[in-house]
């Protein structure tokens, strides 16, 4: 059978086998409820602490700042929901970018419904934010700004730092979805100024359905899931103790990777990036060329239509996406691509491809190879030259 080549890790990653082993008692025999006061009960209350220090310690925060959540989606939408209703009686504007992911979007989309007015401020043809447009766009009413670390679909990261420097002098709360920049880059809330950072398990080797949302000491929240007393009141449910526990190991271990792995992939990147440049007319990336993820690469190819390129690629064993995870299999074109000012060919004729620890140099060049016989051949079929 022929070895297949995943090159989709954006979307999703494979869990480390290290995680799934410290999960399984908690299915099976560590199955209490962490609010029981017995026995069973503590031992999965400890298990969940015991997540929250390693989860806080990721990202240079405190444990009591640390709530989890059922992931990347919950985090942005308390983040943003939570926010806005809790300073509502401070002002009704919030500030986002025309680049952000959909569960921001249409946070902010759902409270224009609900009275509160938005501003989507534009990118330039990197993705990239400007720190001097936000600040112009600040006004007395804004409580909240949100941009996000990394941009899932073409991997510019934006100037969080400069921006949170920006909203800690104004005195608003200023939230960044970091969910594409964990075990990627280096993340510490205080050097972001954070009041609230959004993270998922799944994409860095940890479980799906499981996340986090840093909440900076201090800072008022709406609760979005109302119930019970769990996550300090902010969050009920009874906890997914497995997928937390899950998290707290993937995000140690991906921090203890970090160095030791991210030079050897921004260079296999960096092979792919060369070969499908050098080697296929008509192509171009997409995304910051240097302030980009170290595993990111976004193309276009004149003449293309994404989804047979996909599908050609599929039967030759690679993975890779089309835009992100949650436009693909939709034919709506993507949001991030037209802020960046494409042009429709070269909208219509884009794939993400996004590597990982495992993944070889044998294994990018045969994609670059397999890339650049499937676009030649397309195009023979259409004519394109
Ligand atoms: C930037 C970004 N934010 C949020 C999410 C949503 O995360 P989850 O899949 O955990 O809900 C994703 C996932 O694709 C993402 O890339």
């Amino acid at each position: 059978m022929m070895d297949k080549i995943y090159l989709d890790y954006a979307a999703t990653a494979p869990m480390l086998p290290e995680v799934l082993e410290e999960m399984m008692p908690y299915f099976v025999s560590s199955y209490g409820n962490p609010s029981g006061i017995h026995a069973t009960g503590r031992e999965a209350r400890k298990a969940i602490e015991t997540a929250r220090r390693r989860t806080a310690r990721a990202i240079g925060a405190e444990n009591t700042e640390i709530c989890f959540t059922s992931g990347g989606s919950e985090s942005d939408n308390l983040a943003i929901q939570g926010a806005a209703f809790a300073f509502k009686d401070k002002g009704n504007h919030l500030i986002t970018s025309a680049v952000e992911h959909p569960a921001v979007i249409q946070s902010c989309r759902w409270l224009e419904k609900q009275g509160f007015r938005v501003t989507y401020l534009p990118v330039d043809q990197f993705g990239m934010v400007s720190p001097e447009t936000l600040e112009e766009a600040v006004c007395p009413e804004t409580i909240l700004v949100s941009i996000m670390t990394a941009n899932n679909e073409i991997g510019t990261l934006e100037p969080v730092a400069e921006i949170g420097r920006i909203c800690r002098e104004k005195g608003i709360l200023f939230h960044t979805d970091a969910v594409q920049a964990v075990g990627a880059i280096e993340l510490r809330v205080q050097d972001l100024n954070a009041d609230l950072l959004s993270i998922s398990a799944h994409k860095f080797h940890g479980p799906k359905g499981v996340g986090a949302l840093y909440i900076r000491q201090g800072t008022r929240l709406e609760s979005v899931i109302h119930g019970g007393k769990q996550e300090r009141g902010l969050r009920a449910g009874t906890e997914n103790v497995p997928g937390i526990v899950g998290l707290g190991r993937a995000i140690e271990i991906a921090e203890e990777n970090r160095l030791n792995c991210i030079q050897s992939i921004r260079e296999k990147r960096d092979i792919l990036i060369r070969e499908v440049l050098e080697k296929i007319p008509g192509s171009q990336l997409n995304g910051h060329p240097e302030q980009r993820l170290p595993n990111h690469c976004h193309f276009s190819f004149a003449g293309i239509e994404s989804e047979a390129l996909l599908l050609r690629l599929d039967l030759a064993g690679i993975a890779a996406s089309g835009g992100s995870a949650c436009t693909s299999g939709s034919l709506e074109k993507s949001h991030v691509l037209e802020a960046i000012g494409l042009e429709e060919d070269m909208i219509r004729g884009s794939i993400r491809m996004t590597l990982g620890q495992e993944t070889t140099r044998e294994e990018i060049l045969q994609a670059a190879q397999s890339l650049r016989t499937i676009v030649e051949d397309l195009r023979g079929l259409t004519g394109w030259h």
